[in-house]
């Protein structure tokens, strides 16, 4: 079982806060089109008197705060423009993540001026974890690609889908990509069910979801899931070096998935609680936030480290981190933050009345 799965917390060297400008991206690219919607869609005519948002897997807070201003800054702007200020709402953000998180540095975080009581949801975003139809306002960003566990055929010796001696699907058996999109599309479904209880009718949903486009080429481009193939490799240097042995690597897979939007799409229209409002591709200009291999390192052990000691100990990091930095220095490919064709997927949902769903 995967125990630490959270991002590395607090505020140090090779905290989560201080190496996450690439997720910033997400944020920074889809603040025109939060505002936009928000001025379109709205319905601020028939707004109870608390206005209630939430934002799943927040992490500790940087960019999930930068998210939170501009939701309830657009909102304000919209009472102000249609001359209504006077009935502007109490905002209350529920701050979600897993009970690992370390929601100390989030809540250290919140800026001094913001509209917005806080409040901290430790838990699973696949299931439940607010009241019935209480929300206005669900956002979610850069999250939705972590799975709820590695699929348990992956590990298993006697499975075709048996992932040996790699740590996620990238370069592996088709089998394997298969169990990781199975699970990838249960769990989707599962935030899609809870969320859809704890929206009101007509509630929106903001996801900004990470993605590969359906096909790039492996020589002049790299994604997501070709980062995690050249990370994997360093697990079986290592092996063969006797650091930990190859059995130690067959038993750890990595729990993200990136999925194309079609397939995201086809998940959500299966769902049919809610309407796509919106749906688009966007290059996450966070990219180039990343200066080089080193931050680029940087960046994805903020988001690993925790899962990598409870499977590896603690004393492999160094080393591991060390050859994965040298790896990308090494190629030509991924020292271009312009070959990264990674994409984000900009989805806005509108949770439709109960009447409306068809009973499934
Ligand atoms: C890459 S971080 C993104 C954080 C933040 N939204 C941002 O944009 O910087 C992904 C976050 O999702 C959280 N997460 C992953 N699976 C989760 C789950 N099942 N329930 C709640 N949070 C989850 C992780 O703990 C992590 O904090």
């Amino acid at each position: 079982m995967l125990r630490r799965c959270a991002m590395n917390g607090g505020e140090g060297p090779h905290s989560y806060a201080r190496n996450s400008s690439y997720q910033k991206g997400f944020v920074d690219v889809a603040k025109p089109i939060i505002e936009e919607e928000i001025s379109r869609k709205l319905d601020i005519k028939h707004l109870s008197s608390t206005f209630r948002i939430a934002d799943f897997g927040c992490s500790t807070g940087h960019n999930s705060c930068a998210a939170m201003q501009i939701i309830t800054e657009a909102i304000r702007r919209r009472f102000e423009i249609e001359g209504l200020i006077s009935q502007l709402p109490d905002f209350y953000v529920y701050f979600n993540d897993k009970v690992t998180n370390d929601f100390n540095t989030l809540f250290n975080s919140l800026p001094r001026e913001r509209l917005y009581g806080a409040a901290g949801v430790p838990g699973s975003f696949h299931g439940r974890l607010l009241p019935k139809a209480v929300l206005n306002f669900a956002y979610s960003s850069c999250s939705l690609n972590w799975i709820s566990e590695v699929p348990k055929a992956v590990l298993d010796n006697t499975s075709p889908a048996w992932n040996r001696g790699k740590i996620h699907y990238e370069g592996a058996r088709r089998e394997v990509r298969e169990e990781y999109a199975n699970q990838y599309s249960k769990d989707i479904e599962s935030f899609l069910d809870s969320r859809a209880e704890e929206l009101v009718q007509g509630g929106l949903m903001a996801l900004l979801v990470p993605a590969v486009p359906a096909s790039w080429d492996p020589n002049s481009a790299y994604t997501s899931t070709s980062e995690l193939y050249l990370f994997g490799s360093c697990f079986m240097d290592m092996a063969k070096t006797g650091r930990f042995s190859e059995a130690k690597v067959d038993s750890f897979n990595i729990p993200v998935y990136f999925p194309i939007p079609q397939e995201f799409k086809a998940i959500i229209e299966r769902n049919d609680k809610y309407t796509i409002e919106r749906m688009e591709v966007l290059d996450n200009p966070g990219k180039h936030n990343l200066t080089g291999p080193k931050d680029r390192a940087a960046y994805f052990r903020a988001t690993s480290e925790g899962m990598l000691i409870d499977h590896f100990g603690s004393e492999i990091i160094e080393e591991l981190f060390d050859r994965y930095t040298k790896k990308l220095e090494a190629s030509p490919l991924f020292s271009d933050p312009d070959c990264d064709k990674s994409i984000i997927m900009f989805v806005l949902l509108q949770r439709k009345p109960e009447s409306y769903c068809s009973a499934s």
